[in-house]
């Protein structure tokens, strides 16, 4: 697919989200097929809508996500320890400001070996099957190949279809030990396109967040004026009778 072909693709979708949004079209499915999705960069400030993704999932998608059976305490306690400075944190948001998937990208650096990184995602399940899962792969690896990041490594259980289809995909190497797959991903030396890639796409992505925002605003101020107007009316209409 080219980039115009991108381009125009992204922008017929946001022009449909703007309409879903205003009401003049029904809701349907985004087709984000070519689409640039927005995935932005989260920090603390996010941290109450993190703790609500993670605990809407269900028990067994926080089985896979974290590889055991965490409890709401354990999420409180991972988001707790999120670290915002050293890590990349990565959301997708619904048009409700909703965090529908977010991805966690943990750096670990040692002065004695090069930089290596663990990737782990999470998608909520009415939002699966879109790519967003693909594209926040795709969006950690051109941060960690900026941040000079010479290997990103997913721990999955062989039964994650999905999961391993997005490693693979990504001509990760995999590993099967039983019940659990490694996948290791050598990444490519950072480049001016990697570097340009990300400056745009964060752009793009922070644009997008402000708009929803700002959409969000408005709409809550004029349902709080109509309610405000039908408070009136039944008071006229009270004081009437
Ligand atoms: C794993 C997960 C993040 C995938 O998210 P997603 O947004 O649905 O994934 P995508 O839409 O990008 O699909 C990725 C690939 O898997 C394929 N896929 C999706 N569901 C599949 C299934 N049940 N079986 C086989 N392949 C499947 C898709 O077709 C796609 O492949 P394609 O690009 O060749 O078409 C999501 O299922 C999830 O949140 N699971 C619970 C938490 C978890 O498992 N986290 C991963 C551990 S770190």
């Amino acid at each position: 697919m080219t980039i115009a072909h991108t381009l125009l693709r992204t922008l017929e979708e946001t022009g449909r989200e703007v309409m879903r949004f205003a009401g003049v079209m029904r809701y349907t499915k985004p087709d984000t097929e070519g689409v640039v999705i927005p995935i932005y960069p989260l920090s603390a400030e996010h941290l109450p809508k993190i703790k609500a993704h993670l605990l809407a999932l269900t028990a067994h998608d926080r089985y896979l996500r974290f590889g055991y059976a965490a409890s709401d305490e354990h999420i409180h306690r991972y988001c707790d320890g999120l670290n915002f400075e050293r890590d990349e944190i990565y959301g997708i948001f619904n048009r409700h400001l909703t965090i529908v998937a977010m991805a966690h990208l943990a750096l670990m650096s040692d002065p004695n070996t090069k930089t290596s990184a663990e990737f782990g995602v999470s998608v909520l399940a009415y939002a699966r099957g879109r790519g967003y899962g693909a594209r926040l792969f795709e969006r950690a690896v051109i941060h960690a190949r900026n941040e000079n990041v010479s290997q990103i490594y997913i721990h999955a259980l062989s039964e994650n279809a999905p999961m391993i289809r997005i490693a693979r995909k990504s001509g990760a190497t995999l590993e099967r030990d039983g019940s659990e797959t490694e996948a290791y991903l050598s990444l490519p030396k950072r480049d001016l396109d990697s570097r340009v890639s990300e400056l745009m796409i964060d752009q793009y992505a922070k644009a997008n967040y402000l708009i929803k925002s700002d959409a969000k605003k408005f709409w809550s101020f004029l349902s709080n004026v109509q309610e405000i107007r039908q408070g009136v009316r039944h008071g006229r209409h009270q004081s009437a009778e």
